[in-house]
């Protein structure tokens, strides 16, 4: 087993950052696996001969990566590895859910008809009628907050979407099926934010826990605008890739 050296040569890595890559090497090599309880602060504290406090910033640290997570009153347990998603493929939430076997699902917190910003008009390249539909929704996976999603759609594109039950259809599947739309490409930008308090408290993480926030300009065959979300997705649960070939 790993030991923590109180003598690396230059004295440049902390006890505590030791400690992470101890942990990290085990959830690696999988002698712990995803729902293993780590031991106590205390024990690890003994195991290892450093302080609680020290224990508990790598702990912290995993914690913040999404490596780990903690039950209150339980413990430290060890997270399920990261959902992957690609970057290529337009996809709904609902497709991506299933597709990893996991049960799909929304909460929504607001859908109404409201009038575009000059931003959003500019990005749905609305005309005369600025008006769009706006919905507000938590994203979950199997009952648990995976993001939040603020989408728009132009009035004229899906007039009773408001009047649509949303908790448990898909909006691309409404928007194929009822509305006739052909989705085929969108424009998708990936940055990172820390949760505020309305974000972390639906999303069921703390304030200031890391967040990507995906904008996407979703657009039809003609090259039309359809769609314009904004969203953040949990850091802690959530991991964007892309292939990349060399020319
Ligand atoms: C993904 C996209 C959103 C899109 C949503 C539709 O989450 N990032 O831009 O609005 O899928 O999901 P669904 O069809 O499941 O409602």
């Amino acid at each position: 087993m790993s030991a923590i050296t109180r003598h690396d040569e230059w004295g440049l890595v902390p006890l505590y950052y030791q400690l992470k890559r101890i942990i990290q090497e085990k959830i690696e090599n999988e002698e712990l696996k995803p729902g293993d309880r780590l031991p106590s602060e205390r024990e690890i504290a003994e195991e290892y001969g450093i302080s609680r406090m020290t224990v508990r910033q790598g702990i912290t640290e995993l914690v913040r990566l999404g490596l780990l997570y903690r039950k209150q009153g339980k413990g430290t347990f060890v997270a399920e590895p990261k959902i992957e998603q690609g970057m290529i493929n337009l996809t709904s939430f609902t497709e991506d859910m299933t597709q990893r076997g996991l049960v799909p699902g929304a909460r929504v917190i607001d859908a109404r008809c409201v009038q575009a910003t000059k931003k959003i008009a500019g990005f749905l390249k609305l005309g005369v009628d600025k008006r769009v539909i706006r919905i507000e929704r938590l994203r979950l996976a199997n009952g648990e907050p995976m993001a939040l999603e603020i989408s728009h759609i132009p009035y004229q594109v899906g007039p009773s979407l408001v009047d649509e039950e949303l908790n448990s259809q898909s909006l691309y599947g409404l928007l194929e099926k009822r509305f006739g739309v052909r989705l085929a490409s969108a424009r998708q930008s990936v940055e990172p934010v820390l949760a505020n308090e309305y974000e972390a408290r639906l999303l069921g993480v703390e304030e200031g826990s890391p967040l990507l926030l995906i904008e996407r300009i979703t657009c039809t065959a003609a090259g039309e605008p359809v769609e314009y979300v904004k969203s953040v997705y949990r850091g802690d649960k959530y991991k964007f890739y892309v292939d990349l070939v060399r020319r």
